[in-house]
């Protein structure tokens, strides 16, 4: 959905209303994961309101990103040993079952066959992984 589609939304949802603007900065942040300078620019011109007015009221609050988050990088081994014991499985299930947020891919052979299977989450190896472990190594990523 573009930009403008987006903020036609918002505007149906809660009018013309700047003192709906927290509400709306919520809603757009849900839909990108983070407020796009354009697209608070056409919001702006709509409600009237200035938009360093606009920023400075959503910068207050610390849940407001202004930057997309950067993906955190999730590799599953395809090595033969970690493809045959539940490496396949595990990365269909983290695709499946992970959003936007993260970038799920296969590698090569880390060379720790006998600990499949292997996942490497930035740079950090989990060894036997299965989606549990994954989901809490990368809730520690998330709190930063
Ligand atoms: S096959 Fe996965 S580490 Fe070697």
């Amino acid at each position: 959905m573009d930009y403008q589609e987006f903020v036609n939304k918002l505007i149906e949802k809660y009018g013309e209303d700047r003192s709906k603007l927290i509400e709306m900065a919520f809603d757009i942040q849900e839909q990108y994961n983070y407020i796009p300078k354009e697209l608070l620019k056409i919001l702006c011109d709509r409600l009237k309101i200035f938009y360093a007015e606009a920023y400075s009221s959503i910068s207050f609050f610390k849940d407001f990103r202004f930057q997309p988050k950067e993906k955190i990088k999730i590799t599953v081994c395809n090595g033969t040993s970690c493809y045959f014991n539940g490496g396949k499985e595990l990365y269909e299930e983290l695709i499946q079952n992970l959003g936007e947020d993260y970038e799920i891919g296969f590698s090569y052979c880390y060379k720790c066959c006998a600990k499949y299977p292997v996942v490497v989450i930035e740079k950090e190896t989990l060894l036997n992984a299965n989606y549990q472990k994954v989901k809490e190594k990368i809730r520690s990523y998330n709190k930063n």
